[in-house]
C-alpha cells in the first residue's frame, strides 16, 4: 500500500512563530513522501523564513499575499483551498487560532481556511501561558467542535526559556497525524485494533532483567498501518526506544504477565489482536527485593517459571487474532504448528537469521499462513508495507 501522503495535494499554512523552522522540515518530509506541497505563509511568518526557503524545498509557488499579481490566489482564491485534501497549520500561532475561530479571512491563510472543504489541522506553537489562556482555549475548543483536529501542542523547553504547554510537536507526529486524518474512512475505520509490541522484561532484581532483542519496531509500524487505514488502535508495548505514533493510544508494560492483563482488558472490545510482541517464554520465580551482590559466589541459579502464551490465551467470539513466528530453523514447520497450537487465523513466519529481517531492522520478509490453508511469500519491504499486508488479510476476515 502506498504513502497515504503520495499523490496527495497538501496545503501547509506557515504563521509567525520561531517554531516555523519545523515546518521546512515539514515540507521537506512531505515532498519527499510524494504529496504536492503548496505552502502558505502568513507576513508574519515572512519576518522569520523566507518564501524562497519553501520554494527551493517543494519546487512550488509559496502564497504570501492574496493581491499579489505573481500569486496563483490573485486570479483564483480559492484554488488551493479546493484541491487540498487536507490543510495543516504548522505552527500556529494564538492570533490565527483566534483567527479561524471566529472565521475571519484577511489573509491567504484564513482566506483558504475558510473556503476549503479538506480536514484542518492546526498544530499550536506559543507561550505556555498564551496556551493557557481562557481565550485560546476557547477558541481552540470551537474549532475542535467544528471538526478540526488540533494536534498538540507538546510540553517541553519553549523559546522564552520556560517549560510548559506550547511546543509544536515534531514532524513525525505532525506526519502521523496527517496520516490519521487523511485514512479517515479507511477499510478499518471503526474497528479496534490492537497491537502488541517490543520484548517483555523479566526483573530478577531492582536492577536486572531478562530482555531479548525485539525492537519494538514491528508492532510500531503496524499500529502506524492500522490508525492510517482508520481503526481505533491500541499498542501494548514493552520498553522500547520508540517515540509513540500519534494517535495510537499506547499502553506502556513491562513484564509477560503485565502484557497479559493489558490485553486481556484492551481485547475485551476489540476487532483484531495483532501479536507482534517477543514475549518471555520464562521469568525468574521470583525477582529479588534488593540487588543481589556478587559477594563471594562465582555463579549464581535463577530459577525460572514458563510464562503462560498469551495469544493463545486470549479469545473472544470475534476476535480476529494474528501472530509471529520468529524462527531460526524449520521456518515453516513452526510456524504451522504455532497458527494452530495458538488458535490464530493468520502467523507471518519471519527467519530472523535472514539479512534485512532480524531486529532492530527497519525491513522485514515474511511469508503468511493462514488457517485455511494458504501460503504467501512476500518480499523484502519496510515494516510498514509488512503491517499494511497483514491488515488487508485483517480487513477481509472482518468483512
Ligand atoms: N507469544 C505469546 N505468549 C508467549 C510467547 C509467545 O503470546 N508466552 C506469541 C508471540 O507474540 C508470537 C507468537 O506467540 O505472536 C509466537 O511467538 P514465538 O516466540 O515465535 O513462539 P513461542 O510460542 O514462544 O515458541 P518457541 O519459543 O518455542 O519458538
Amino acid at each position: 500500500m502506498p504513502d497515504p501522503l503520495a499523490q496527495r495535494s497538501i496545503a501547509l499554512g506557515v504563521t509567525g512563530s520561531i517554531a516555523c523552522y519545523k515546518a521546512v522540515d515539514l515540507a521537506s518530509k512531505l515532498t519527499q513522501a510524494g504529496a504536492l506541497v503548496d505552502v502558505i505563509m502568513t507576513r508574519e511568518a515572512c519576518q522569520f523564513l523566507t518564501p524562497l526557503t519553501f520554494r527551493s524545498i517543494t519546487h512550488r509557488p509559496v502564497v504570501t499575499d492574496v493581491f499579489d499579481p505573481q500569486s496563483e490566489l490573485s486570479i483564483d482564491h480559492v484554488a488551493i483551498a479546493e484541491r487540498a485534501d487536507a490543510l495543516i497549520v504548522a505552527p500556529a500561532t494564538a492570533h490565527t487560532i483566534a483567527k479561524l475561530a471566529l472565521g475571519l479571512a484577511d489573509d491567504a491563510l484564513t482566506t483558504t481556511a475558510l473556503a476549503t472543504q479538506a480536514p484542518l489541522i492546526i498544530a499550536p506553537a506559543m507561550d505556555a501561558h498564551m496556551f493557557d489562556n481562557a481565550a485560546t482555549q476557547q477558541n481552540a475548543s470551537t474549532l475542535k467542535s467544528r471538526g478540526c483536529v488540533i494536534a498538540g501542542p507538546a510540553e517541553g523547553r519553549l523559546a522564552s526559556g520556560l517549560v510548559g504547554k506550547g511546543r509544536l510537536l515534531e514532524v513525525p507526529q505532525l506526519l502521523g497525524c496527517l496520516r490519521q486524518t487523511l485514512g479517515r474512512g479507511g477499510d478499518l475505520a471503526g474497528r479496534k485494533v490492537v497491537v502488541s509490541a517490543g520484548g517483555t522484561q523479566e526483573p530478577i532484581d531492582p536492577v536486572r532483567v531478562i530482555a531479548n532483542h525485539s525492537s519494538g519496531k514491528m508492532g510500531f509500524a503496524i499500529a502506524e498501518a492500522a490508525r492510517d487505514r482508520g481503526a481505533d488502535v491500541t499498542l501494548v508495548t514493552a520498553p522500547t526506544a520508540l517515540d509513540s505514533p500519534f494517535g495510537v493510544n499506547v499502553v506502556k508494560i513491562a513484564t509477560a504477565l503485565e502484557m497479559r492483563s493489558a490485553l486481556q482488558n484492551k481485547c475485551a472490545h476489540a476487532d483484531a489482536l495483532i501479536m507482534a510482541a517477543a514475549v518471555a517464554d520464562w521469568r525468574p520465580a521470583a525477582a529479588a527485593d534488593q540487588k543481589v551482590k556478587k559477594g563471594s559466589s562465582d555463579t549464581w541459579d535463577i530459577e525460572l517459571v514458563k510464562n503462560p502464551d498469551i495469544v493463545a490465551g486470549i479469545s473472544t467470539e470475534c476476535l480476529i487474532k494474528v501472530g509471529f513466528a520468529a524462527e531460526s530453523e524449520d521456518l515453516l514447520a513452526n510456524a504451522q504448528s504455532k497458527l494452530l497450537s495458538k488458535g490464530l487465523h493468520l502467523i507471518a513466519a519471519n527467519d530472523i537469521t535472514a539479512e534485512h529481517s532480524g531486529f532492530g531492522a527497519d525491513t522485514n520478509k515474511v511469508i503468511l499462513l493462514d488457517r485455511e490453508g494458504g501460503e504467501e511469500s512476500l518480499p523484502l519491504m519496510s515494516k510498514y508495507d509488512v503491517g499494511h499486508a497483514i491488515l488487508d488479510r485483517v480487513a477481509g476476515y472482518l468483512s
